[in-house]
C-alpha cells in the first residue's frame, strides 16, 4: 500500500473509538429535551440545542472517520453499504435537527415544532441502525445473538446451539465436515466468513476455503508445509501474519497436527475416516474426539455414573434384619438387594424404598409373599434396573406400580399370575429389554404383540429361561442374570 493510504486507514481506525461521541451526544439531547418538559428540568432547555450541534459535529466526523476505515477493506459488502448510508443519513438529519430546533425557538409555530419531534424521533431510529449494522460489520451478525440463552432462543425462534459436537461412530465421521470445519468455525470463522473477509479469505464454506485468499490458495492438497494456512499457523506468534492473530485463542497442538494430516491426506472434503491413512498419534487425538457414550445403552450411562452413598447404619439395620443388601460392584454405590421368602416382605419393601429410592437398582423378591397391593411401594425405586418376582401372586395389577420404572431393563415374571393385559402396561419402558414370563398367563401371542410394540424387547417364554435361571442360582448368590 502507499503511504497516502496507510495514512488514511490509520485514521480511519479511530472510527471505533470516536463513534462513541455522538452515541453519547445525540442520546443526551433527546433526554435533555425530554427532561427540560418536566418542571423540575425546564432550566436544561437552552442545552438541547447546543448538545444537539455537538451530536452533530461529532456525528460528521465519525462518518468521515468511517469511509477512510471502509479503505481498509475486509468487510462485507452489503453490511458496509447499509451501514454507510445509515451512517451518512444520520449526519443529515441530526443538523436537520438541530437547525428545526433553532427555528422552532425562533418562530415558535406548531408545524415546526412538530417538524422537530419527528427529526429527532428519525434521528434515533437512525442511530440505532447504523450502531447495529457497525457492530455486524466488526463482530459478525450472530454476534448478539451468539451468547444467547437457549430459552430465549427459542422464543425469538433462533436455532437453538449445542455445545462441541462429539463424534458417535468415528469410522463413519466425515474427516472435513465433523474434523477440520468445526476447528476452523472456532479459531478461524470469526474473522473469515460471510460477512468478514480478512486478507480476502472467507472460510465458512466449502467454496470459500477451495478459493483461496487475496494471495491465493490457502493449501495445497498432500503437502502441508506448502500451505498457507498452515504455514501462517507455525508462524511465531509475534509475527504480524500469524494466525489467529496474537490475542485471540490460538490453535492446539491437536488441532494444527490435524490440520495438517487432513492437508497431507490430500485435503478431502467428501472422505470418511475410514478411507484415509490414520498414523497412531492421529488415532489418539481422533479418539478424543468421539463421545463416550456413544454406543452405551442408557441403563449402563447411568450405572456408570454413581449414585450417592447409602447410609451405612441403616445398611446394617436392614443386613441384622436378614436382608441381603450390597453394593452391586466394588466401589459402587449401587444396591443390590435380595429379600428371603421368609422375611416379613411387605414392610422391609416399604422401609427400603423409604431408606434407598435411589441405590437400589437390582432387587430380588422371588418367591416372597408379595402381592399387588404390598409391591407398591417399588415405584420409588427410580433407578431400578433388575427386577425378580417369579413364582409369587402378583397378577396384572401389579404391573401397573412399575410404569415408571424408566431403567427397567430385566424383569422376571414367570410363575406368576400376570398375563397379557398385565404387561401392555410395560410398553412405555424404553429400557426393558428382557421379561422373563414363562408359566405365567402370558401366551405367545400377546408376548409377540409387545415384542411389536417394544423393539428393544425380547419375551422369553420358553424352557431354557428356567435352565439358565436356576443355573445362575447357583452361580451368583444374588440370582439376577440376563
Ligand atoms: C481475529 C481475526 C482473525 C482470525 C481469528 C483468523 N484470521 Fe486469518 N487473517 C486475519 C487478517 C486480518 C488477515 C489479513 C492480514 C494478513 O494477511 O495477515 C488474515 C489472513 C489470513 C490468511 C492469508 C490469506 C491470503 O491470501 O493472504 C490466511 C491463510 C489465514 N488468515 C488463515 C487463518 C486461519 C487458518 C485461521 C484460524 C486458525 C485464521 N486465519 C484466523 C484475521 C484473522
Amino acid at each position: 500500500m502507499e503511504q497516502s493510504g496507510d495514512f488514511i486507514v490509520f485514521l480511519g481506525r479511530f472510527h471505533p473509538l470516536f463513534l462513541h461521541l455522538p452515541i453519547g451526544f445525540l442520546v443526551l439531547a433527546v433526554l435533555l429535551e425530554l427532561a427540560s418538559r418536566t418542571e423540575k428540568y425546564a432550566a436544561l432547555k437552552p442545552a438541547v440545542g447546543f448538545t444537539l450541534l455537538l451530536g452533530a459535529l461529532s456525528a460528521l466526523v465519525a462518518a468521515i472517520l468511517g469511509l477512510m476505515l471502509a479503505q481498509d477493506g475486509g468487510y462485507s459488502e452489503d453490511l458496509l453499504s447499509i451501514h454507510k448510508w445509515l451512517g451518512i443519513a444520520l449526519v443529515v438529519f441530526s443538523f436537520g435537527a438541530w437547525i428545526l430546533y433553532v427555528q422552532k425557538e425562533k418562530k415558535q409555530t406548531a408545524t415546526l415544532k412538530k417538524a422537530y419531534v419527528g427529526s429527532l424521533a428519525l434521528m434515533m431510529v437512525l442511530l440505532g441502525g447504523a450502531g447495529h449494522y457497525g457492530g455486524s460489520l466488526t463482530h459478525g451478525t450472530t454476534y448478539l445473538t451468539q451468547n444467547m440463552p437457549n430459552g430465549l432462543r427459542k422464543l425469538v425462534g433462533l436455532p437453538v446451539q449445542e455445545g462441541p459436537k462429539l463424534i458417535t461412530n468415528l469410522n463413519e465421521a466425515e474427516v472435513f465436515s465433523d474434523i477440520i470445519h468445526p476447528i476452523l468455525e472456532m479459531r478461524c470463522n470469526s474473522c473469515h466468513n460471510a460477512s468478514k473477509k480478512k486478507g480476502e479469505l472467507q472460510m465458512h464454506t466449502v467454496e470459500a476455503l477451495k478459493k483461496g485468499g487475496e494471495n491465493g490458495d490457502v493449501f495445497v492438497p498432500g503437502d502441508p508445509t506448502k500451505s498457507m494456512m498452515i504455514q501462517r499457523v507455525h508462524l511465531p506468534d509475534v509475527d504480524e501474519e500469524h494466525m489467529p492473530p496474537k490475542g485471540k485463542t490460538q490453535l492446539t497442538p491437536e488441532q494444527i497436527a490435524l490440520l495438517e494430516w487432513w492437508i497431507g491426506e490430500g485435503a478431502p472434503f467428501d472422505k470418511k475416516v475410514q478411507e484415509v491413512a490414520i498414523a497412531a498419534d492421529i488415532d489418539a487425538i481422533l479418539q478424543t474426539l468421539v463421545d463416550p457414550n456413544a454406543n452405551k445403552t442408557e441403563v449402563e450411562i447411568l450405572l456408570a455414573d454413581d449414585t450417592s452413598p447409602p447410609d451405612g447404619e441403616k445398611l446394617n439395620d436392614f443386613k441384622s434384619k436378614g436382608v441381603m443388601i450390597k453394593a452391586l460392584s466394588n466401589n459402587s454405590n449401587w444396591l443390590q438387594v435380595t429379600i428371603d421368602k421368609n422375611l416379613p416382605v411387605a414392610d422391609l419393601l416399604s422401609e427400603l424404598s423409604i431408606a434407598f429410592p435411589d441405590q437400589v437398582t437390582w432387587l430380588d423378591l422371588k418367591e416372597t409373599p408379595i402381592t399387588d397391593a404390598t409391591l407398591a411401594p417399588i415405584s420409588n425405586f427410580k433407578n431400578l434396573t433388575r427386577l425378580r418376582l417369579e413364582k409369587t401372586a402378583i397378577t396384572d395389577e401389579a404391573m401397573s406400580h412399575l410404569q415408571g420404572l424408566n431403567y427397567l431393563e430385566f424383569l422376571n415374571i414367570y410363575g406368576s399370575k400376570v398375563g397379557n393385559e398385565g404387561i401392555e402396561k410395560l410398553a412405555d419402558l424404553r429400557n426393558l429389554r428382557r421379561l422373563y414370563a414363562w408359566e405365567s398367563g402370558v401366551t405367545a401371542e400377546g408376548a409377540k404383540k409387545l415384542e411389536e410394540k417394544m423393539r428393544q424387547l425380547e419375551v422369553n417364554l420358553g424352557f431354557e429361561v428356567q435352565v439358565l435361571d436356576s443355573l445362575t442360582v447357583n452361580v451368583l448368590p444374588v440370582g439376577l442374570k440376563d
